[in-house]
């Protein structure tokens, strides 16, 4: 069944899941862009509809190529770009560490997204930069790299309600293979992997084990659980160092929520109290169940739903340090 939801100046369409009755964002009906969305590409404001690629662009055929995912928001102090100096300078570290050409400097990017936004009369808009390589069919690093910005309204990836999970049985990356802590194109063929194979089970979203069977991050966001009071998070290896995930780690420090990085086995997953993904796509987002067993906790007394209230205060700079201190 489908029905339509108007978010911000789209329509959606939402297709209804049959298991579990949640209602997911059917990815492929977004319109990311119409006939007068305009994207920063190769130097210049053009129409998107006019942007001209190259079919022999080494990143087409190679996935070699690196992005960013960042968010806007309509604050009451106007459009705010959430954490765009953390964006850009992973931008460039993906890029160098895949050695890809890059030449922007943060500040240039930043006061480029402002206007990527403003032309398509986006506020709270979802903002994807990419440096894509030239044509080269060969298995070498680029002299020359081309830079996109496009920007579209975009609701929170994975929804509002709560998750079921499945593990995946795709691992990710292995960090002896792949740069994992660079946000590069190609690596997200594991996502979509593990993604899809959770929804044609009847999941909304996948969980990947690392190379060695501990607990890794979700396709798209990294995994937090709650025991007894205390966070736990994977450590950092075989994960995006999400800035969602710095950013709950930074406010769980200031709110006086224990936190702990550490490997996490299956089996701890499983025995945790609550859990929770995020990221700048997903925001926070609470876990309902993995693998069909459900978390105890109710997600309102979660340490993850308060430091989603917490969150959305942060992005949309309101005063969040008013909510009272967790001991
Ligand atoms: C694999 C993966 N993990 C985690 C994240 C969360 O990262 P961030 O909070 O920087 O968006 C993302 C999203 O970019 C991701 O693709």
């Amino acid at each position: 069944m489908e029905v339509e939801c108007s978010f911000s100046n789209l329509k959606l369409k939402y297709d209804r899941l049959q298991k579990g009755g949640f209602f997911i964002a059917n990815i492929q009906s977004i319109m990311y862009y119409n006939e007068d969305t305009i994207v920063y590409y190769k130097g210049q404001f053009i129409k998107a509809v006019e942007a001209r690629g190259n079919v022999y662009d080494q990143s087409l055929h190679y996935g070699y190529a690196v992005f960013e995912g960042i968010r806007s928001y309509h604050t009451e102090k106007g459009v705010q770009i959430f954490k765009a100096k953390e964006h850009f300078d992973r931008l460039r570290f993906s890029a160098e560490a895949v050695s890809i050409p890059y030449h922007w400097s943060t500040e240039e990017l930043t006061a480029i997204s402002y206007e990527v936004l403003q032309r398509n009369n986006l506020k709270d808009g979802y903002l994807r930069p990419l440096v894509s390589c030239a044509p080269n069919m060969s298995l070498t690093k680029p002299k020359q790299s081309e830079l996109l910005i496009a920007a579209w309204a975009w609701p929170a990836l994975l929804g509002e309600k709560l998750l079921k999970l499945k593990t995946s049985s795709y691992r990710r990356i292995s960090p002896a293979s792949f740069k994992v802590e660079a946000k590069v194109s190609g690596h997200y063929v594991n996502s979509i992997l593990a993604s899809q194979e959770a929804r044609d089970l009847g999941y909304d979203e996948a969980l990947l084990l690392d190379i060695n069977g501990y607990a890794a991050e979700g396709p798209g966001s990294n995994l937090f659980i709650e025991k007894d009071r205390v966070l736990y998070t994977p450590q950092l290896g075989s994960i995006l160092p999400g800035i969602t995930r710095a950013t709950i780690i930074e406010l769980a420090h200031e709110l006086g929520i224990e936190i702990i990085e550490k490997q996490l086995t299956l089996q701890e997953v499983y025995n945790a109290n609550s859990a929770f993904y995020c990221g700048t796509a997903a925001e926070v987002v609470g876990i309902g169940s993995l693998d069909d067993k459900a978390f105890p906790k109710p997600w309102k007394e979660s340490l993850g739903a308060t430091l989603q209230k917490v969150y959305k205060n942060l992005v949309l700079q309101k005063e969040y340090r008013t909510i009272e201190k967790i001991a």
